[in-house]
């Protein structure tokens, strides 16, 4: 299966979030996911679970809106745009071929669709690996989504890169999604990119920004990778942000080029959350990044990541 990418993925975790149907909050998540749909970028990420199923319920409605206000019907819907994933039950945490199925029937319903162009395995840290793989497992519902048709292909998408080699090694997925793994802090994930590149699998890098400090520069309160940054961290941010500024760029734009620019990157899948946030995007595409700015930011030495892999090893 190839999958005509765009070089950026809109990321959509926090879409909806805390909204209540038919609120005017509602209302303005909607409007602002009819613009993800008006732009150049191919593919809107979402899943399952992200803000509790408000991300894929507010899509579904600017899904309806889109196409119905759409001036030729002959052309396929938004719809048709949105990738997503299947998430452990809430709660439980079973995550076996019969979940997999009833978290496509739940996606599927909310987004108004009969079936996406690619469903990922997501975060799947409630069961094992062979328990994923095995007779019954989730992998198996999402080969036999696969095999009906309604889905055109299948991915995993998760974190940990030790977990991530064993998933691509299987050769069973046509795509990978792995976040704050490739970016100017941690490169821990080009392994596994390399490695689904040979395979032919299509690779998405999520969270080129480490979800926080890489936009935002060092900060009080800045994150990476959803936890604090250490003061290390910060030093060596800081650091960053003097090379781009000597260049006139601003980290964020190199943060996000470093992926861009990548070999190993087919998408990079970058969160969104206002107009403000689309715009500043396309600022930050259209900035040209002088040569000189990767060798600077390499002669800081590695960064301090604070990603610990260990337990999957
Ligand atoms: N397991 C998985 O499958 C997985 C895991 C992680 C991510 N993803 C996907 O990847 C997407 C991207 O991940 P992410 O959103 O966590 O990380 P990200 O794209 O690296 O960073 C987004 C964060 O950066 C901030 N930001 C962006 N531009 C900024 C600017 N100019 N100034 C200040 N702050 C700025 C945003 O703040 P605001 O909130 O203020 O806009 C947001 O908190 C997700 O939405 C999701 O679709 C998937």
């Amino acid at each position: 299966m190839t999958l005509n990418v765009s070089p950026i993925t809109l990321g959509t975790s926090g879409l909806g979030r805390d909204t209540v149907p038919g609120s005017p909050g509602e209302e303005a998540a909607v409007a602002f996911a009819r613009e993800l749909f008006a732009g150049p970028h191919a593919f809107v990420d979402t899943s399952n679970n992200y803000a509790g199923g408000r991300s894929e319920a507010v899509l579904g409605l600017a899904i309806a809106q889109v196409d119905a206000a759409a001036a030729d019907p002959l052309e396929p819907g938004a719809g048709t745009r949105v990738i997503s994933k299947v998430d452990c039950e809430p709660g439980t945490g079973v995550f076996d071929r019969e979940r997999v199925l009833r978290s496509f029937d739940e996606t599927t319903a909310r987004l108004g669709v009969d079936r996406l162009p690619l469903l990922h395995l997501h975060d799947p840290y409630t069961v094992t690996f062979d328990e994923a793989m095995g007779r019954g497992g989730a992998v198996e519902g999402l080969i036999e989504l696969r095999e009906s048709g309604r889905v055109d292909g299948i991915g995993v998408a998760a974190g940990p890169v030790p977990l991530m080699a064993r998933y691509v090694a299987t050769d069973v997925f046509d795509a990978v999604l792995v976040h704050n793994r490739f970016t100017l802090v941690d490169q821990s994930a080009a392994v596994v990119f390399a490695d689904a590149r040979e395979r032919g699998m299509t690779v998405f890098n999520a969270a080129p920004f480490g979800a926080g400090i890489l936009a935002t520069g060092a900060r009080e309160g800045a994150v990476y990778g959803y936890r604090p940054a250490s003061a290390e961290l910060q030093e060596w941010v800081s650091r960053a942000e003097g090379v781009c500024a000597s260049f006139g760029v601003a980290l964020p734009a190199v943060a996000l080029h470093y992926s861009l620019r990548s070999p190993l990157v087919d998408s990079t899948v970058v969160g969104v959350s206002s107009t403000r946030r689309l715009a500043q995007l396309d600022e930050l595409l259209a900035t040209t990044i002088p040569d000189e700015v990767w060798a600077e930011i390499e002669a800081l030495g590695p960064a301090p990541s604070p990603v610990d892999d260990s337990d999957y090893a």
